[in-house]
């Protein structure tokens, strides 16, 4: 059978890392976590001080910085995020770098050398992309493309419990807040707003299991191979 490609798009805590994670796994196809490379921006820009609100600084800083990605050693642990060399696995993960990724994945020099990126990552096929635009940019010719949605509030449920497993506690109703706006501002952005594909499944998470969704994929899956 054919190595297909797979692009997963859709809101924070939709619940994508975790069916794109597990559907690479059942069919042998490397994942790859495009979020997890803006937010190594955003990690840097702070780590360097770079002023964030300058696109200029920002811009030259993602051209020259490594960012590598490794896949995770278990079946729950994500993918493994490299910059010049240093792990910052964990350090990605915060409230703090999710609200300031979204602001620098705006600007268009960084889009352009991630998606640059991306592609390559994912030229050969037997890949699982996960993201905000695979479908409609990084990978418009995916074989099978899924936009995956759920209510607002069952998104930052989902985000508090993954946190709270790390041992960050943060309330509801700041992570709500925080996801409403991060959602709003990478829906609405210029340069390759979140919105699903012309010829994307949407798919409503809140009803089924992540499992569920994998094997709901599954079948197009070996539909199309
Ligand atoms: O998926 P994750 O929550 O890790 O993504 C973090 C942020 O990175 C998103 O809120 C979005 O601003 C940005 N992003 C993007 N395009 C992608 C993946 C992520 O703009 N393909």
């Amino acid at each position: 059978p054919r190595l297909l490609t797979i692009a997963i798009d859709g809101p924070a805590g939709a619940g994508k890392s975790t069916v794109a994670r597990h559907l690479a796994q059942r069919l042998g196809y490397t994942y790859i976590d495009t979020g997890a490379m803006y937010r190594a921006v955003a990690w840097a820009a702070l780590d360097r001080g770079a002023p964030t609100d300058d696109p200029e600084t920002i811009s030259a800083l993602a051209e020259g910085l490594d960012i590598h990605l490794e896949p995770g050693d278990s079946d729950d642990r994500g993918t493994r995020v490299f910059v010049d060399g240093r792990e910052i696995t964990d350090e990605i993960r915060t409230p703090e770098i999710s609200s300031l990724t979204s602001p620098l994945s705006a600007i268009p020099a960084v889009r352009r050398r991630l998606v640059a990126l991306q592609q390559r990552l994912g030229a050969l096929g037997g890949v699982v992309m996960e993201g905000r635009d695979i479908g409609t940019v990084v990978l418009p010719d995916a074989d099978i493309k899924v936009f995956l949605t759920a209510t607002a509030h069952r998104r930052a449920e989902r985000r508090r419990a993954e946190l709270a497993e790390r041992g960050l506690e943060v309330s509801f109703d700041e992570l709500l807040g925080q996801i409403e706006e991060r959602d709003q501002r990478d829906a609405s952005r210029d340069v390759s707003p979140m919105v699903a594909a012309s010829d994307a499944h949407v798919l409503d998470s809140d009803p089924y299991t992540a499992d569920e969704v994998v094997d709901r994929i599954l079948i197009w899956h070996d539909e199309a191979s």
